[in-house]
C-alpha cells in the first residue's frame, strides 16, 4: 500500500492519553501480552513504538527492565514525564526509527510493540530487526489491528496498512524462523460512526519465540 505522508504524533503526544478508547486499548493489549508471555524476574524488554507508554508502563512492574522507543521525541517527553513523576527506575527511553538507519543496539528477552506496524511498510524487514536483537529464546509479541477496510483511520497520514491478516502475521513469524507462534485476539476497538451507531474493530496479538 502506498503511504500517504508522515503522521505527526510529535503534535499529538501531549493530548494523547486524553482518548478513553486508546487508554482501554493499550490496557487490553498489556493484559493479553502478560497472559501470552512467560515473564520471569529480571526480564530485558523493548516496547517499539511505545507512545506515550501506556503498554510500557503497563509492562513495568512484570519486567526487570524496560525501553520505551519510539521515533516521536513528543511522546518519549510525555513518557519521560511520568517516569520521574512516578520515580520508577527501570524504565528509560531510546528515540529510534528502525525504518531508517538506526540500528537497535541490545539483547532483549521480549520486544513488544503495540498498534504501530501499521505505520511501517516494510513489516518482514522491521521483524527481522527485531529478532535480530532478541536472546536466543527470547519473545516477540505484536499488537495490531486485524484486517479492516481502512475506514479505522479518519487521516490516513502515514498509514501503511489497513490491519493484517491473522495468516499473514503467522506467515512473517514462521519466515523469521520463529517458534511458539499464535495469533490471538487482544482486544476490540469500538468506534463511534457518524450515524450514531459504532464500528468494530477486533486488534490481534501475534506471538512467537526466536529459536534456542
Ligand atoms: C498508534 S501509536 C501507538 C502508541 C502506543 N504503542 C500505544 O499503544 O498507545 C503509534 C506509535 O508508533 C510510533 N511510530 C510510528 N512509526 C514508527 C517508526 N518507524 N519507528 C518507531 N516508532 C514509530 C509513533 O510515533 C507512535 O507513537
Amino acid at each position: 500500500m502506498q503511504i500517504h505522508g508522515k503522521r505527526d504524533f510529535d503534535s499529538k503526544a501531549a493530548t494523547w492519553d486524553e482518548e478513553p478508547r486508546r487508554v482501554a486499548l493499550a490496557r487490553e493489549v498489556t493484559a493479553a501480552i502478560i497472559r501470552e508471555i512467560p515473564f520471569v524476574n529480571g526480564m530485558d524488554v523493548l516496547d517499539y513504538g511505545c507512545g506515550s507508554g501506556l503498554v510500557t508502563l503497563g509492562l513495568q512492574a512484570h519486567v526487570g527492565r524496560i525501553i520505551g522507543a519510539d521515533s516521536s521525541q513528543g511522546m518519549l517527553d510525555v513518557l519521560t514525564g511520568k517516569v520521574r513523576e512516578q520515580g520508577l527506575v527501570n524504565v528509560s527511553t531510546r528515540l529510534i526509527d528502525l525504518t531508517s538507519q538506526d540500528s537497535l543496539d541490545g539483547d532483549f528477552d521480549v520486544i513488544v510493540s503495540s498498534m504501530t506496524l501499521h505505520h511501517v511498510c516494510d513489516v518482514p524487514a522491521l521483524i527481522s530487526r527485531f529478532v535480530r536483537s532478541l536472546k536466543p529464546g527470547g519473545w516477540l509479541a505484536l499488537a495490531d489491528l486485524e484486517a479492516e477496510d481502512g475506514s479505522f483511520h479518519d487521516d490516513p497520514a502515514g498509514v501503511c496498512h489497513h490491519g493484517f491478516e491473522r495468516s499473514y502475521l503467522h506467515g512473517v513469524l514462521t519466515d523469521h524462523g520463529c517458534s511458539d507462534i499464535r495469533v490471538v485476539q487482544a482486544a476490540i476497538v469500538h468506534k463511534p460512526r457518524p450515524d450514531g451507531g459504532e464500528r468494530l474493530y477486533p486488534v490481534l496479538l501475534a506471538v512467537g519465540r526466536k529459536g534456542l
